[in-house]
């Protein structure tokens, strides 16, 4: 984020709601702020049995200005309350924006930490909350750090991992060494106040692999978020081997890449790397990811699904920006992370369909499914020949003059490796919006994939045996098609259901909750 001062004619105030809510691409099941601008998920956490989303926020226009934090509940992970707004920039060290951070818990205080951004820089600031999470006040102590390490040629500096280790409070600082790569530094604290540079956790290395690549770990690291795999903590010995996982999203000169992590080991000051994965195939489409560990040991993570199209358009639309839905992160047996979207979002399904056993062959006949709407639920069950393809087609026309393709294939040999694409050369007739080809692997034992396809408007999230690929896409002829059909080998559709998505927010929503 580089905060531009606009240039754009902006939307006047009172206008912004009814244009938001007017416009058909706007998700319906997705979290969305009132509307203006929404960026990164903050101090996402569970409290006293409460979800709280916290999110970067413009409420003066879909452009990315002068950034407060806006604020939601949730009892259920699916449907919000709009609460007011956290956080504004005021006179001081954040007097040019709140910029993105977490909540932890001071001895039963809620306390946020995050980057106030004042003379075009960010340094680390506190905000204590009541009881209810309702009201924060800035402490006088901001910002708790003054400066980045000192004799460091640095990139940037901002976003806040924060956790406790015994009586420890640590902090992780997102940033890059010039001339290597990106970085997390490392603090400590006894009060959250008071904070003692220890080094950095571990350097990446921007000269490894072409910065045009996928994994390709940038120049800086925004939005680190440092965890144990599984429900064990950070620092603590433990013998079941569960990685500590180092999510961060690769940034380079204002550009925001893709989230990426690395699975290995935290432990004392630093942090050994053992492989580096891609998050989400749809990169910079789920990007500055924030995960918390809940009530019931679920590690739930949030992503910003940033916009495809221009600055004008989001302006002239009055939005910008879609919260993914919650997705739940666990181990895989190969040491990679799998998701997959809360249970609790089935709440939302009404309309169930179901087809079972059919066998598609490459150049045959498209499977007729019936199944069809622009806020559905679909999951397939599927086995692929070595060598097949499937094309499913979603938020389609009838003569499939729009459609977006999601792909999966299945390599020829009779191994388990496959690839799940995102095709949306075909998705919108607009020629300005972004239809880049996402793709990435996707194991395939005995060629059964599970596959689930969440579309929402312009949102659509799919997961290919836990592996995710998030993007947007923007349909203008408000087709609803859903097409199957194998463009090579032999598929076998062994089932799939579909249901189509409830709205989450009834009613007009206040710009200023
Ligand atoms: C990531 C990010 C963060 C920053 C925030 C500003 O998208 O650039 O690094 O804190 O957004 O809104």
């Amino acid at each position: 984020m580089t905060d531009p001062i606009h240039h754009l004619a902006t939307v006047p105030r009172d206008e912004l709601v009814s244009r938001a809510e007017a416009d058909p691409l706007r998700p319906r099941f997705h979290f969305v702020s009132p509307a203006g601008w929404l960026n990164d998920p903050n101090g996402v956490s569970q409290w006293d049995g409460t979800y709280h989303l916290f999110y970067q926020y413009n409420p003066e226009g879909a452009f990315h200005h002068s950034i407060q934090w806006g604020h939601a509940t949730s009892t259920d992970l699916v449907t919000w309350t709009d609460q007011p707004v956290a956080l504004s920039p005021s006179a001081g060290p954040d007097a040019e924006g709140c910029w993105s951070g977490v909540l932890v818990n001071d001895d039963g205080t809620p306390t946020l930490v995050y980057s106030g951004r004042a003379n075009e820089q960010e340094l680390p600031c506190l905000a204590v909350g009541s009881p209810d999470l309702l009201t924060w006040s800035k402490v006088p102590e901001n910002p708790v750090i003054t400066a980045p390490p000192a004799g460091v040629d640095i990139t940037a500096y901002r976003d806040h991992c924060v956790w406790r280790e015994g009586a420890t409070w640590r902090q992780l600082v997102g940033s890059g060494v010039r001339g290597r790569g990106g970085t997390a530094f490392l603090y400590e604290s006894t009060d959250l106040r008071s904070w003692t540079y220890i080094g950095p956790l571990f350097i990446g290395d921007a000269s490894q692999g072409d910065p045009a690549d996928t994994d390709w770990t940038g120049t800086m690291w925004e939005c680190v978020d440092l965890f144990r795999a599984g429900e064990g903590s950070l620092g603590s010995d433990s013998d079941d081997g569960a990685p500590d996982v180092l999510v961060f999203s690769a940034w380079d000169d204002g550009e925001t890449r893709h989230p990426l992590y690395w699975t290995g080991r935290y432990a004392g000051d630093t942090y050994t790397p053992k492989e580096l994965h891609r998050l989400d195939y749809g990169g910079r489409f789920f990007y500055a990811p924030q995960s918390f560990l809940d009530d019931g040991g679920r590690r739930i993570m949030f992503g910003w699904m940033q916009e495809g199209r221009s600055d004008a358009a989001m302006v002239e639309a009055g939005w910008s920006g879609v919260m993914s839905l919650p997705r739940v992160a666990t181990l895989a047996e190969d040491g990679t992370l799998e998701f997959s979207p809360v249970p609790e979002l089935e709440k939302l399904r009404t309309g169930h369909l179901h087809f079972g056993g059919r066998v598609l062959v490459g150049g045959g006949t498209p499977a007729v499914t019936r199944v069809s709407g622009n806020q559905l639920d679909l999951e397939l069950d599927l086995q692929l020949a070595p060598g097949s393809a499937l094309r499913l087609g979603v938020l389609g026309t009838a003569d499939g003059t729009e459609t977006t393709v999601i792909e999966l294939s299945r390599e020829t040999d009779d191994g388990p490796a496959g690839t799940l694409r995102l095709d949306r050369t075909r998705s919108s007739l607009d020629p300005a919006v972004d239809t880049e080809d996402k793709s990435g692997p996707v194991p395939m034992p005995e060629g059964r994939v599970h596959l689930r396809i969440l579309v929402d408007r312009s949102a659509v999230e799919i997961f290919a045996n836990g592996k995710p690929l998030t993007a947007r896409v923007y349909p203008t002829l408000g087709g609803q098609h859903v097409s199957l059909a194998a463009s090579a080998g032999t598929v076998r559709l062994l089932s799939l259901d579909a249901w189509t998505m409830q709205d989450i927010f009834e009613g007009s929503r206040p710009l200023f909750p």
